[in-house]
């Protein structure tokens, strides 16, 4: 049997056509694969690997702390340093009322026990998400999907599921007294980078204010960096109740969590105590790993430079079949209105050697969400390598 054939046999897939790059290692912007072809990577595993792959003082994090201990104890009983100095180090890049992080293993972890807190601090029931907005597969994020293909055969899911509508102010009457928290993407990913009007978020905040709910940010997609700012609250300028983080905060390990104020915190760990328990979350070497990414991306110009690298693209990517670039910073998406022309960019772009991906809610644009270390070269090079797919 061929790897491909043993691949889609005995592991579990999640289409029934996946990219199946054979990989062989994968370092900065490249994976290369098996047989020895190397693509420039435009995905960074879809957001997460932030800084590029196996970043060198990553790896140094993650051998030093496999040096010392693995896991020790399940999550919040022991002090372990990598956790501590990286929820120390978190709080003093984010506002006052964000003093206190809970680490998980995933993004859809940090969601779900958000949700939870929101409801027992609140004592409130409602949770109110957007329309078209993705915030993880397990039951309670699934139930706060704003789309219904997906939902529709696990039900029954969670009750008391309100929705907005992203970017429509009128529809926030919708939030109300019962409204325990609002799940907001400031950017929405799986619907193609869809971006905020001026004043939605804002007006977001204002309305959980008026009402006693809480505001929640899935920064899963934006954390560290990827809107030129560490986090996409600080771009918009709207400070939320807890910050939901996960993908990039790693360097490529797994790791969420969600930050808060150390009394809403305490509201997870009091009446019932261990509220909210996980055997590995916050595991050492992805605190190690996440540390050393976070202190590279505030010790370099890294952040800063993501919005030059943006307007590059902007520049370079103007073709008639590209109907528009949207996005903020270096989550990009390539309107081409042509899913046959979407489909092709990515399948020719796997053929020259160029990572790129879908979106989950929609067919007719192209992502585009590198390491965002990626160079002005390397744009250049991916740019002109899509216009000629596109000229083809
Ligand atoms: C905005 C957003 N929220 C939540 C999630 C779920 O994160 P994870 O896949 O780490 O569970 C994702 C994953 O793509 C996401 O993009």
């Amino acid at each position: 049997m061929g790897v491909k054939e043993s691949f889609i046999k005995h592991q579990g897939q999640t289409t029934p056509f996946p990219l199946a790059i054979d990989v062989a290692s994968a370092k900065g912007m490249y994976v290369t694969d098996k047989s020895g072809k190397s693509y420039m990577d435009l995905v960074a595993g879809v957001s997460a690997c932030s800084i590029g792959h196996c970043h060198p003082k990553v790896v140094k994090a993650i051998q030093e702390q496999a040096e010392k201990y693995l896991h020790v104890m399940v999550y919040g009983e022991f002090i372990q340093d990598p956790q501590l100095q990286l929820a120390e180090k978190l709080a003093s890049l984010l506002p006052k009322a964000l003093n206190c992080t809970y680490f998980v293993n995933s993004g859809v972890e940090a969601i779900e026990a958000s949700m939870k807190l929101s409801k027992g601090f609140t004592g409130r029931s409602e949770i109110i998400s957007c329309k078209n907005s993705y915030h993880g597969s397990t039951h309670g994020a699934l139930s706060i999907m704003g789309t219904e293909t997906y939902k529709r055969k696990y039900r029954p899911l969670l009750p008391d599921c309100g929705q907005i509508i992203y970017n429509d102010f009128s529809s926030l009457k919708n939030i109300t007294c019962k409204t325990a928290s609002v799940v907001i993407e400031p950017i929405q990913g799986a619907s193609g980078f869809i971006t905020p009007k001026k004043g939605f978020l804002k007006a977001v905040r204002h309305r959980c204010d008026e009402v006693g709910a809480l505001l929640i940010f899935d920064e899963i997609q934006t954390c560290f960096g990827r809107t030129g700012n560490l986090f996409g609250f600080e771009t918009f300028q709207v400070v939320p109740d807890i910050l939901c983080m996960a993908k990039g905060m790693g360097g490529g390990m797994s790791i969420g969590s969600f930050t808060t104020s150390t009394e809403k915190m305490h509201s997870l760990r009091e009446n019932p105590i261990l509220g909210h328990i996980t055997t590995f979350g916050g595991h050492p070497i992805a605190c190690a790993a996440s540390l050393a990414t976070l202190i590279e991306l505030c010790d370099s110009q890294i952040i800063e430079q993501v919005a030059q690298k943006e307007k590059l693209f902007r520049k370079l990517l103007v073709h008639p079949k590209i109907k528009e670039i949207r996005g903020k910073g270096l989550m990009l998406a390539i309107e081409l209105d042509d899913v046959e022309v979407c489909r092709d960019i990515v399948h020719k772009g796997l053929d020259k050697g160029l990572i790129m991906f879908f979106f989950l809610f929609t067919q007719t644009s192209v992502r585009l969400s590198p390491p965002l270390t990626i160079s002005e070269d390397e744009i250049r090079t991916a740019s002109k390598l899509i216009i000629d797919i596109l000229n083809d």
